[in-house]
């Protein structure tokens, strides 16, 4: 399946993960793709005046994983805007995935992977797996944990 691994890392931490995503994915048979959205002020807070540089576009993948960072208990601003401009999901298969630093519950986790659920089906497509890496808790085993419930997937 061609999917598109599509990613927004202010620090590494998510890009990282879809790195050893990707390597997973594409030992079980998969072409995988990560695009790394970028953004034109990087410290621009205003959800209005973020701008996403060439957005990465997903008519060419069956399949779409979104990876973020969990910011102020929520999805990030960044993949917030890059996300509400999508065109239509219909058709798509869809994963989202967040990095976070914090390890207690409440901290933003489900809060983000909600935003993104959200978005997707605003977009007309359904998220069929999810999840969330804490940083600093276990992360290896986390991620393989992860690809291996994507690779179900697809
Ligand atoms: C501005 C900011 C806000 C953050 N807010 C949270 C938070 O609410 N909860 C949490 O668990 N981690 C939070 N973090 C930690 C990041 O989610 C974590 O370090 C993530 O892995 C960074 O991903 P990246 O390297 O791909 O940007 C925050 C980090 C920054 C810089």
């Amino acid at each position: 399946m061609k999917i598109g691994l599509i990613v927004y890392s202010k620090t590494g931490n998510t890009y990282e993960v879809s790195q050893k995503l990707e390597k997973n994915l594409s030992e079980a048979g998969h072409s995988v793709n990560i695009e790394r959205i970028e953004i034109d002020d990087e410290n621009q807070r205003d959800l209005s005046k973020i701008r996403v540089k060439s957005p990465p576009g997903i008519s060419k993948y069956e399949a779409i994983i979104f990876g973020a960072p969990v910011n102020a208990f929520s999805l990030c601003p960044e993949m917030t805007v890059y996300m509400s401009q999508l065109p239509t999901l219909k058709g798509k298969k869809i994963a989202c995935f967040v990095t976070k630093g914090l390890p207690l519950a409440g901290t933003g986790g489900n809060q983000a992977i909600s935003k993104m659920k959200n978005l997707c089906e605003s977009k007309g497509g359904s998220v069929s797996g999810t999840g969330i890496v804490i940083w600093n808790k276990d992360r290896d085993k986390q991620i393989t944990n992860m690809a291996d419930e994507f690779n179900k997937l697809f």
